[in-house]
């Protein structure tokens, strides 16, 4: 639900827009006072991920497993296609794996401290400051995507987020667009073709250069 796609070399200095671009957007919703039913992440699920905010030519897949307790995100350059780095967030062992790859050089790799939590469902106990932002169409009307937006704090982060509910699933829905801020990151994350599945599961292995 709420992804951190912490991969220090891309963030340095990616904070060109204002800040709240996001939130203000979704603000200017219609907003109704109903606050739907809480929905939560597919058990395991992948995307691709484009930071708008970004200066870097890099693509990213994450993939996220709840019963991992993980969340691994692999970024690659658009221009040659090759695996510029990984990172793996190990949530039950407040860890962050960051492995970076660069040409002729030996890969490098960071572990630090990681305290965010890893919320699953909109009523978790680790989201507070919960406001619904109301629901629009992404999109054209009647042929885009519905969405709830919302506006919550996650430890020290200020997240906004557009969820869409995957059809017939009961409660399940995944983001589309998520503002994330907080003191090292100001970042709007698109994501794109989102499965309710993890192609490869070695996405989560701690990658090769911090064994
Ligand atoms: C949170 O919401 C989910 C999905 O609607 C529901 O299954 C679950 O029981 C809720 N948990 C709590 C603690 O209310």
């Amino acid at each position: 639900m709420l992804t951190l796609a912490a991969f220090t070399l891309l963030l340095a200095g990616a904070c060109a827009l204002s800040a709240n671009t996001v939130t203000t957007m979704m603000q200017d919703l219609k907003v109704s006072s109903k606050l739907p039913p809480p929905c939560c992440s597919p058990p395991t699920w992948q995307a691709e991920l484009v930071d708008l905010k970004s200066p870097y030519q890099v693509d990213s897949l994450i993939a996220v497993d709840y019963s991992k307790n993980m969340e691994g995100v692999i970024t690659t350059s658009r221009a040659t296609g090759q695996v510029i780095g990984r990172s793996l967030i190990d949530y039950s062992k407040h860890l962050i794996y960051e492995a970076v790859y660069v040409p002729d050089m030996a890969p490098t790799c960071k572990k630090v401290p990681f305290n965010m939590p890893l919320a699953r469902c909109m009523n978790d106990t680790t989201i507070t400051d919960l406001v619904y932002l109301g629901s629009s169409t992404l999109g054209m009307k009647g042929a885009g995507l519905n969405y709830d937006g919302y506006s919550f704090k996650a430890a020290d982060n200020e997240i906004s987020i557009a969820l869409v509910p995957i059809p017939n699933s009961g409660n399940l829905c995944y983001p589309v667009i998520e503002s994330l801020k907080n003191k090292q990151q100001d970042s709007i994350y698109i994501f794109l073709q989102a499965e309710s599945k993890v192609n490869d599961p070695t996405i989560f292995d701690v990658p090769a250069p911090c064994v």
